[in-house]
């Protein structure tokens, strides 16, 4: 096998199912109930997989083995859905539908709901450390610790999520809406993608840079499209409760800008996302593809 081009070429599709796979083999095993169904219902309910997608299609465009990314695409999709058990809380945004089902609290109790999300939070760290996984390096591994701890905690995920709360029925500026959508979905966009680009352990610094470029962009991107939705799509094809952005006074993109100017900025920010691919050697047609999804939805 040659070093390069040596990857069979894989399709979205097949990335989505691989990651529902490699889920379902991490939720297996012996769980105390109704922990483990609940931790099972909200991550094996379909979701659009693209933080695990960025993780695959970020390490294949430096043709890094599917294997040696599974745990990190499984990792970022736990982060993401204990994140979403947690959104949807009646403490947060108190949602009842999410992926076309009952919320996690709704359909079990809140104790159990945010227990699971306390469980899929651990499990993803896990799952990065895996004694049985020889495929990588410690020193990979750790790295990929101190990034998803760093993009999904305070100074990530969890932050953003305090400043969203705290923007609720508050006007704010549009460089404070940027910096609450950042790291509220930008900082796990981002860490999705760069996970990948460490299982590869062979990135240049400039590349994994035009990547950290990238993925900037698609991450605040795809919160405005969440944004656009919010006011456009109906509840069927969202699986969650359309409106309920304006219904509960959140700070959003459509909120601050209208949804013309909201569209057209997560269109500018996904060209400039496709613009910093340009510096990649090759293989990056999933990214690519990936990037013109983010805002296929609102198109
Ligand atoms: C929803 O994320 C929450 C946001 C961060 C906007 P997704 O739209 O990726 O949700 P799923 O995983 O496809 O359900
Ligand atoms: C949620 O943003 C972001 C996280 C869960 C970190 P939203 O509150 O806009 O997500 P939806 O619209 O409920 O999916
Ligand atoms: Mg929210
Ligand atoms: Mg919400
Ligand atoms: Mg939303």
């Amino acid at each position: 096998m040659s070093s390069n081009h040596s990857q069979t070429i894989v399709s979205l599709d097949e990335l989505r199912q691989r990651t529902e796979a490699q889920l379902e083999k991490c939720l297996q095993g012996n769980i105390p109930e109704p922990l483990g169904s609940a931790m099972r219902y909200s991550t094996l309910n379909g979701g659009k997989r693209l933080r695990a997608m960025l993780v695959y299609a970020a390490g294949i465009a430096f043709n890094t083995p599917l294997e040696k990314l599974d745990n990190a695409a499984s990792a970022v999709e736990c982060i993401h859905a204990y994140s979403l058990i947690h959104d949807d809380l009646p403490a947060m945004d108190d949602d009842d539908l999410r992926r076309g089902k009952p919320t996690a609290h709704i359909q079990f109790d809140e104790a159990t709901a945010i227990l699971a999300g306390d469980a899929l939070q651990t499990l993803a760290f896990e799952l990065l450390v895996d004694q049985s996984n020889i495929l990588l390096t410690t020193e990979t591994k750790l790295k990929q610790v101190a990034l998803l701890a760093k993009a999904s905690g305070a100074q990530g995920m969890v932050g953003g999520q305090m400043l969203d709360m705290s923007a609720t029925n508050e006007s704010i500026s549009l460089t404070d809406l940027k910096a609450m959508h950042r790291l509220k979905t930008g900082a796990l966009i981002q860490a999705s993608t760069l996970l990948g680009v460490l299982c590869s352990e062979r990135a240049s610094s400039q590349e994994y840079d035009a990547l950290q470029n990238y993925a900037e962009k698609i991450g605040l991107a795809f919160q405005i499209v969440d944004d656009v939705l919010d006011e456009t799509a109906d509840t069927e094809t969202l699986g969650k409760q359309s409106g309920a952005d304006k219904a509960l006074g959140k700070s959003t993109y459509v909120s601050h800008l209208g949804i013309d100017a909201a569209r057209s900025e997560a269109q500018k920010l996904v060209n400039d996302a496709l613009q910093s691919l340009g510096q990649l050697s090759d293989n990056s047609a999933l990214l690519e593809e990936l990037a013109r999804l983010v805002v296929q939805r609102i198109n």
